[in-house]
């Protein structure tokens, strides 16, 4: 019998990519999210939070592979360490981890810190692993940027900074790739970029060219952007995870291009022109609905 594997994080942008990968290749997994009805349809499927430490261990039971992805939380070392007790204590043999590109318990910025710590919780867990380490993916530009574009200005407080943007699809196709012989894996890790590293100001010229109509980029001071996000309501460690994000790009920390993917995939990774098209639909605006005028 293969190894069982679960695929955490499936309704999530990576992990959707991964599900359709492997359920075309026939692999044997079960996918997990905290609520069924956002899985597709047709696959196997287990309720599963992490936040919930007591039921972890009975839902790893049957399972061989892990694959984790967690998005950012505060609680987020919590959530890793509920995880990987529960694996282990389950007899999980190997876990698959969606890190973050510059992840270092040592970086200034707080999003790559926190992918750091929860890096070394899995060297240090007596579990197999391997460590993806995807820079932004491209999909940002449509969630959480899509409404911004489609109204078409953008602001965001990057200044002229660059970012080498990963493709989901192609993270998903590294992770189905270390899948099909996990173990061979073990204690590597996988730095993943884009073939290029672009401004905003380039993303929105690739955009505006798909959508045939003008989109801007506006830099705007991180005052601006923090006054923004509070009136918003967002959470202030959410806000603060945002800015580390923001001040990496702006300091041109994130523009760094890495051989990972080529030397994985035997191909390059996909460009921004590539998405754009395929994403072309989400930065048109809705037709307005006109009212038939009063007689
Ligand atoms: N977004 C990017 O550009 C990017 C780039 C590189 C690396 N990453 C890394 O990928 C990770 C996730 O990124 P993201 O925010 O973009 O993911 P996402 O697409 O929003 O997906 C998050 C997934 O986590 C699941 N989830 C959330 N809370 C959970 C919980 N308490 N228990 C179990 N499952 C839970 C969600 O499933 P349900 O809601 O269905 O439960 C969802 O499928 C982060 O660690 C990030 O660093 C992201």
């Amino acid at each position: 019998m293969g190894l069982r594997m679960m695929v955490t994080g499936a309704s999530g942008t990576m992990g959707q990519e991964l599900v359709k990968l492997l359920d075309k290749s026939g692999v044997d997994f079960i996918a997990a999210s905290r609520s069924l009805d956002r899985l597709p349809a047709g696959i196997r499927g287990l309720q599963l939070n992490y936040d919930s430490a007591p039921l972890l261990e009975q839902a790893f039971r049957d399972i061989d592979v892990l694959f984790f992805l967690q998005p950012f939380a505060e609680n987020m070392v919590q959530q890793a360490t509920n995880v990987f007790r529960a694996a282990r204590a389950a007899g999980v043999q190997f876990v698959l981890r969606v890190s973050g590109f510059g992840a270092s318990v040592s970086s200034p910025y707080l999003y790559q810190r926190v992918q750091g710590e929860v890096d070394e919780l899995l060297k240090n867990s007596g579990l197999r692993y391997c460590l993806l380490r995807p820079n932004i993916f491209m999909q940002s530009f449509v969630n959480p940027w899509g409404e911004a574009l489609r109204q078409g200005i953008l602001y965001l407080p990057q200044g002229e900074g660059r970012i080498s943007f990963l493709h989901a699809r192609d993270a998903a196709e590294v992770a189905a790739r270390i899948l099909t012989d996990p173990l061979y894996f073990h204690k590597f890790s996988f730095d993943l970029t884009g073939e290029r590293a672009l401004s905003n100001a380039e993303v929105v010229s690739l955009i505006s060219y798909q959508v045939q109509r003008r989109v801007c980029y506006v830099p705007v001071t991180e005052e601006v952007a923090i006054k923004s996000m509070q009136k918003s309501a967002i959470e202030p460690w959410d806000v603060e995870l945002m800015m580390s994000i923001h001040r990496a790009a702006k300091d041109g920390k994130i523009a760094e291009v890495s051989e990972s993917f080529r030397q994985l995939m035997n191909r390059d990774p996909r460009r921004f022109e590539d998405f754009s098209k395929e994403m072309r639909e989400e930065w048109i605006p809705p037709t307005p609905v006109l009212e038939p005028p009063l007689l």
